[in-house]
């Protein structure tokens, strides 16, 4: 857990912000007068449930306990992470101001995984390494693949890799967090990967920061990873993003399979758009990690229900807490992610009993008809849902119906939605504007829920980075943050886009990172200064967090600039879309309890007001046509 978490864990933003402001409970909010403006009737809003606080009024902005010390007292962030750690009694490491020696910590750990790689390698190459050597060459992998994916051996014995790398100079603490080895009982401890074909796992920049490993006789479990270590998250990372990378730009296309052998197999046979997604569920870390390269995803999917099922669960519940099993799959969950990331994911489904890895060896032009093949999403759930339907009775129709209804309400083009709704009705043999009548009624439910939708984007977005951590993944805040840094009129031509379809500026409230707050409010001061005034104007965790972004940025395909304006507008409007859905579920939630019929009439109002933005805003993401013009 970060410190900042753990901060707030330990308080309570009611008991903090009553020490500061008088607060009256109202229903499952608590309002008061706002202290950062004059007014006479409150309309500064603390959320317990979320910990949050709002000031609907002359501010309209909000945070968490970090902003409101830092406004209060007027700190930077490490100011009020340094006060509020000491009024939560946990103690900050002393001289580190946390993010160096976080940094520190994770530049060592990189070390024992590059040493740790370079002797799996030298095994597989060594006498020891024959029968690994054997089972990859039965299993069609080239001496060029292996070199490329830099495939290596664990040895046969307890205490090979430690003893090697202890003789390097790592220290035993530095192997256990690198979670090469695994403790035993009264202080031993041992290899964690013994007699496997090892498979390093890299960061998208080609750092290794975690392991796979196979067994290979047999004995379970058949892999085994590295465990959650600072450098190693499995679910954010995709296996063969670095060297995917050229290929996937190229194409526009992203292939994501499920094991390492399958992208190892399509890279072998020339096939270089392909990462995989290492068998668990997608995450919307990995999506946007994508998102960046291309704007179409093909998903190659085990025709076995339950691991269809398991991915589109995966992609859904990145998005709201877990639902019962199959009928989340089923909440349109990728359709979703398509409009959030503009992208187009569509879903091919390998023949029964085959693997990527064993048809692109057997079969490379089947492959590739595979994936050119893909269909849309909502065909793809038409699909899940014929194979599982009894249309011959009234009660089969209808459950057909409200399986894919659901779906249908999510796709955002009428066109579209008219041709899946003509469809809906042929199946079920009814008249289509039934269909539509039921459609409507669904569309309706889901646009008063705004709590679902409106956490949506939220949690997709949210970071917690810890005090001075860097981010781990350029996602939309950094991308929006980076672009905005590399010309001193980008902030200018952002808001000039943004007043366009009646939004206000950007703010630091666009952002939920709190150290992507400060660093936006610097830069919103030293913008037109260019760069470099901005870099001077740093210091500590924000200058390296501004480092890290040129960096990141410079990866970044090597774009026209009319490619980076167009995403970089569209970074903010994302940015901003996400605060108005977030901001609308506020005033809900803030209504509720509320008894005068003059401020209900208010919240009403904002409520509008904000929806009518969001829409606004929706429209032009989902469209685009505003951005086309900059092409
Ligand atoms: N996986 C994992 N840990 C497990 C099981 C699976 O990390 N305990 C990941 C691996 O990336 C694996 C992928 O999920 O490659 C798919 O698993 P599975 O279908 O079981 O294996 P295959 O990739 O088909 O393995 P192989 O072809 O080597 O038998
Ligand atoms: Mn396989």
């Amino acid at each position: 857990m970060s410190v900042t978490e753990e901060i707030k864990q330990r308080l309570d933003i009611v008991d903090l912000i009553s020490e500061y402001v008088p607060l009256k409970k109202s229903g499952r909010t608590y309002k008061g007068l706002c202290p950062f403006h004059q007014e006479k009737t409150p309309s500064f809003v603390v959320f317990p449930d979320t910990q949050g606080w709002h000031c609907f009024g002359a501010c309209a902005t909000g945070g968490d306990i970090f902003t409101f010390i830092q406004k209060r007292e007027g700190m930077d962030f490490t100011e009020a992470v340094r006060f509020l750690a000491q009024r939560a009694g946990i103690e900050l490491v002393p001289g580190s101001e946390g993010g160096a020696q976080q940094a520190e910590v994770r530049s060592r750990l990189r070390s024992v995984m590059e040493a740790a790689a370079s002797f799996f390698v030298a095994q597989l190459a060594s006498p020891a390494g024959q029968l690994a050597r054997d089972y990859l060459a039965k299993r069609g992998v080239g001496q060029a693949a292996i070199e490329e994916f830099r495939l290596g051996y664990a040895p046969n014995a307890w205490r090979a890799l430690s003893t090697h790398l202890l003789a390097d100079g790592f220290s035993r603490e530095e192997l256990t967090e690198a979670g090469v080895i695994s403790e035993g009982e009264e202080g031993r401890f041992y290899d964690r990967f013994r007699n496997r074909l090892i498979f390093p796992i890299s960061d998208s920049r080609g750092n290794v920061v975690g392991f796979g490993a196979r067994s290979l006789d047999g004995s379970e479990p058949k892999y085994l990873n590295c465990p959650q270590t600072p450098l190693f998250d499995k679910g954010k990372l995709l296996y063969g993003l670095d060297r995917a990378r050229d290929g996937i730009r190229q194409s526009g296309t992203a292939v994501i399979v499920e094991g390492y052998m399958d992208a190892i197999a399509a890279h072998q046979a020339g096939y270089r758009n392909v990462v995989a997604s290492m068998g668990t569920a997608l995450s919307e870390a990995q999506l946007q990690s994508l998102a960046r390269l291309a704007k179409r995803f093909v998903l190659a999917l085990d025709p076995d229900a339950a691991g269809s099922v398991a991915t589109l669960r995966g992609v859904a519940v990145a998005g709201e807490a877990l639902q019962t099993e199959s009928a989340a799959s089923f909440d349109g969950g990728l359709l979703r992610f398509e409009r959030r990331l503009s992208a187009e994911i569509r879903v091919a489904v390998l023949p029964q009993g085959r693997d990527p890895d064993e048809l692109i060896r057997e079969d490379g032009a089947a492959w590739q008809r595979l994936i050119a093949e893909a269909k849309p999403v909502v065909d793809y759930y038409f699909d899940v849902a014929l194979a599982e339907a009894e249309l011959s009775d009234a009660k089969g129709k209808v459950r057909f119906a409200r399986r894919l209804l659901p779906v249908i309400a999510r796709v955002p083009d009428a066109l579209e939605r008219a041709h899946h709704v003509e469809r809906l009705a042929r199946l079920i043999q009814v008249d289509p504007s039934l269909v539509e009548r039921e459609l409507a009624a669904v569309r309706r439910n889901a646009a008063s829920a705004p709590d679902r939708d409106g956490l949506d984007g939220l949690q997709g977005g949210r970071d917690d980075s810890g005090q001075g951590a860097l981010p781990e993944a350029f996602g939309p805040e950094e991308y929006a943050l980076w672009f905005l840094s590399q010309n001193g009129s980008a902030l200018a031509a952002a808001n000039e886009a943004l007043a366009s379809l009646g939004s206000e500026p950007l703010s630091e409230a666009d952002f939920l990172d709190p150290a992507n707050r400060a660093l936006f409010e610097a830069l919103a001061q030293f913008g037109s200064g260019g760069r470099l005034a901005l870099r001077s104007a740093l210091s500590g965790d924000l200058r390296r967090r501004f480092d890290w972004l040129e960096s990141a940025g410079a990866g970044e395909p090597e774009a026209s600039e009319d490619y980076v304006w167009h995403d970089g507008i569209y970074a903010c409007f994302f940015l901003r879309s996400r605060r108005l859905k977030h901001e609308a579920r506020l005033l809900q939630l803030a209504q509720e309890g509320e008894e005068d019929q003059a401020e209900l009439r208010q919240y009403a109002l904002a409520v509008d007001k904000t929806r009518r933005q969001m829409q606004v805003l929706t429209r032009a993401l989902a469209s685009r046509s505003l951005l086309k013009a900059k092409e």
